[in-house]
């Protein structure tokens, strides 16, 4: 069934499941178990891969839906299961559970596991998610992992380099299964592709850029653009947190993947810096580490944070080695499995903490207070001279 869910605007979500037969694309749903007085009806679709013919991917669009909320649904009326989900909260406190590079491993179970264990009420994807690696079964499998987390709280995702899948020739369309399973909500924020968009939270009060480490991004491009006419849509007065994913990381001390987000880096860090991006996080990199607020390679109090979170879980295993000594600019590095949490508590204050798979849930192994550039007047209005 592979149920997953995500964000669509301020009041609505999208339901994703995959069916073998052709069942209808109907989602029921309503806020007491077993009562379904809603329904919404949208579409299906289907992709081949080489030999591998995939199910019934429906996308149905439900809403509007009201906030801090749980709705009971079903799909394809299916009587036998029923799921629910919780709808985020109109205004602050907020919590997002943000983790990448997820697989399908025992370390991927650990870190279900905990995170299931956290209150939490968007998840953020970023990049690296089933590594199927060219083999479409795979896919399926992953969905059937994390369907009991992802049909509960919205997954919000970004594409990684594992999820390209471009074989020469016999599958020369990059992204096949990942465009066709995890649909986003690009549209609304007037980006044409599924490999960038953006989202608000709460109302507003926190602004999400889920940037395509794999789409061009270069000043010409149309992620660029794009970006550049989001950021200006900002109005930090209404929205006090701006936050970004990538998959590659512009910053990292790590030898796995050295210097592999820099162009990214140097092509858009500028823009990010002018509007006030409060932190950037990644994958890519099996292992956690946390900088300092930094701009063009140099600690800046106007800059973001940087957090590489590629600590999922993945079957490649941990990126053990760091460079000696550690850069500055470096404030906490490690190679454990685990997830990260961002609380953003209100317009001037959110708690990030880091939380490994080898301890206990409630043990917090890095935490960092983040104060929103917006409220420093000394960031208002500056640009990098
Ligand atoms: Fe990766």
């Amino acid at each position: 069934y592979q149920v997953h869910i995500s964000l669509v605007g301020s009041d609505k979500m999208r339901v994703t499941w995959i069916t073998d037969d052709d069942a209808p694309s109907v989602v029921e749903y309503g806020t007491s178990s077993g009562q379904y007085p809603f329904s919404a009806t949208g579409s299906a679709s289907s992709y081949s891969y080489v030999l591998y013919r995939s199910g019934h991917i429906h996308d149905v669009v439900i809403g509007p839906l009201n906030p801090d909320t749980v709705y009971y649904y079903r799909c394809s009326s299916n009587p036998s299961r029923e799921f629910s989900f919780k709808t985020p909260p109109a205004n602050l406190p907020i919590e997002l559970v943000i983790v990448g590079d997820l697989g399908q491993t025992g370390w991927t179970n650990t870190t279900l596991q905990h995170v299931a264990g956290a209150a939490y009420d968007v998840l953020l994807l970023p990049g690296d998610l089933s590594y199927a690696d060219l083999y479409q079964p795979l896919w399926d499998s992953f969905g059937r992992l994390v369907e009991p987390l992802a049909s509960a709280r919205p997954w919000m995702v970004t594409e990684g380099n594992h999820e390209i899948e471009k074989i020469p020739l016999l599958e020369p369309r990059s992204f096949k299964a990942y465009n066709a399973r995890w649909p986003m909500p690009f549209a609304p924020s007037s980006s044409d592709s599924n490999l960038y968009y953006s989202f608000d939270l709460a109302q507003g009060s926190a602004h999400v850029l889920m940037l395509g480490s794999y789409a061009d991004f270069a000043p010409a491009s149309p992620q660029y653009q794009w970006l550049q006419a989001d950021l200006a849509r900002i109005d930090r007065a209404r929205t006090p947190w701006v936050l970004a994913l990538v998959h590659a990381p512009w910053y990292n001390s790590n030898e796995a993947h050295k210097g592999e987000g820099e162009a990214m880096r140097s092509a858009l860090e500028p823009l990010l810096y002018a509007a006030r991006v409060d932190a950037v996080f990644a994958g890519h990199v099996h292992a956690y580490e946390r900088f300092a607020r930094v701009y063009n390679n140099t600690a800046d109090p106007c800059g973001a944070v940087h957090v590489t979170i590629g600590d999922g879980g993945n079957r490649e295993g941990l990126a053990s080695d760091f460079a000696e000594p550690a850069p500055g600019i470096s404030e906490f590095r490690e190679a454990s499995f685990g997830h990260g949490r961002l609380q953003v508590v209100n317009a001037t204050h959110a708690l990030w903490t880091w939380h490994r798979n080898d301890d206990d849930e409630p043990v917090v192994a890095d935490q960092a207070w983040l104060t929103s550039l917006a409220s420093n007047p000394a960031c208002s209005g500056k640009t990098h001279s």
